[in-house]
């Protein structure tokens, strides 16, 4: 039996990736859309300015968007709301007894709520008993990490075992990170913004540590990493990079990193997930790789793609990750941790 779904923020970048995402999903069917009033009322094709290659579903192009009140949603909804009314309108549809899968940030550093990348920590979802137990709530409210973050977190996760003690990133994002319209065309042709709003470094060097963190206790114990991250703005559409230093207790060879991310393979595919990438992480030996313009649509876009790993003369070893924002970074995510949740009875 197929499984509805809503979509709250249906009309931004990532509503609209999970419109394209969820088109031919093998389990799961948009039956809800909800935006702000100012599209509430509307058909989708006119309240959304539709930005992807792919086409807009008909089925969805004409299909009614609904304000953003729970009662008339599926149980299962995911959310790419703004996260400036994210907090109350997610909270609300919980209260309600929806599982919201979410995207935006205001629940993610939350003790009870749990910050999944279903390769790394599929075990987080415990913390899903104690946020029954802590909130007065029907429903359950689960979250994906920051877009840039995705891509970091995986990098690192495989190189937990080597004893991962500090690292530094600086990113170079993507224009569709910051929704539709974003940035202005003034500000970013031609140019590299070194700032972005929200506390985007501070969300790198907080959601990170969680994420890698292990369960002790029905909690999650932080990782013990030191982050430090400093983003930049870059005229590319889509794909997010990181150039990352690492230092290691271990010290491993470099033959034994590329291993450990070749290798690295997690429950979404022990369980064959349909939106579960086969490879996780692919390291490519080119010496100009990875670009945005060639790499980032990888197995749909759910792949993480490293190179350039040489030695550091500051930490021990620096590399490239780049991976694809608005799909493994957000909609991609989320489908991803609520086929992890579906086949773990969650739904
Ligand atoms: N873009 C990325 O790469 C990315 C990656 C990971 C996470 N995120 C997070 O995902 C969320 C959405 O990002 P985005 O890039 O898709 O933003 P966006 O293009 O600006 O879309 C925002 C969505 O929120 C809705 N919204 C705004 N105000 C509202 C209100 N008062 N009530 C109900 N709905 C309202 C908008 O509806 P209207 O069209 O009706 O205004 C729109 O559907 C954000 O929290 C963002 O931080 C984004």
């Amino acid at each position: 039996m197929r499984i509805e779904v809503g979509i709250l923020g249906a009309t931004g970048m990532v509503g609209q990736q999970f419109i394209a995402l969820l088109a031919n999903h093998p389990w799961f069917t948009v039956a809800w859309l909800g935006a702000s009033e100012r599209s509430a009322g509307k058909a989708y094709r006119d309240a959304t300015a539709w930005r992807l290659p792919a086409a807009l579903p008909d089925d969805v192009a004409t299909r009614g968007v609904d304000a953003a009140t729970p009662g008339r949603a599926p149980k299962l909804v995911f959310s790419g709301l703004d996260s400036s009314v994210a907090g109350d309108i997610e909270g609300a549809f919980a209260q309600a007894g929806h599982i919201i899968v979410s995207n935006s940030r205001n629940y993610r550093m939350e003790a009870d709520v749990p910050l999944l990348i279903p390769e790394v920590n599929a075990d987080h979802l415990e913390l899903l008993k104690t946020q029954a137990k802590c909130r007065g709530w029907k429903g359950r409210i689960v979250t994906n990490p920051n877009c840039v973050v995705v891509v970091y977190a995986m990098a690192l996760a495989p190189l937990r075992q080597f004893g991962l003690k500090t690292s530094i990133i600086t990113t170079l994002q993507a224009i569709s990170g910051a929704g539709y319209p974003g940035v202005a065309s003034w500000d970013i042709l031609a140019n590299v913004i070194p700032f972005i709003g929200g506390g985007e470094e501070q969300k790198i060097e907080t959601e990170t540590n969680k994420i890698l963190g292990a369960m002790k206790n029905g909690a999650v114990v932080n990782h013990p990493v030191t982050v430090s991250a400093a983003v930049t703005r870059v005229p590319v559409h889509d794909g997010h990079t990181g150039s990352i230093s690492v230092s290691l207790d271990q010290k491993p060879d470099a033959d034994a990193i590329v291993g450990a991310w070749n290798s690295f393979r997690g429950r979404p595919q022990e369980l064959g997930l349909p939106s579960a990438p086969a490879r996780p992480i692919v390291y490519l030996t080119e010496p100009n790789r990875p670009q945005p313009a060639l790499d980032v649509h990888r197995d749909g876009g759910m792949t993480i793609t490293v190179g350039r790993l040489r030695p550091c003369p500051v930490l021990d070893y620096k590399f490239v990750a780049l991976g694809h924002n608005t799909i493994r970074g957000a909609a991609g995510a989320a489908i991803l941790n609520a086929e992890l949740m579906h086949r773990e009875g969650l739904l």
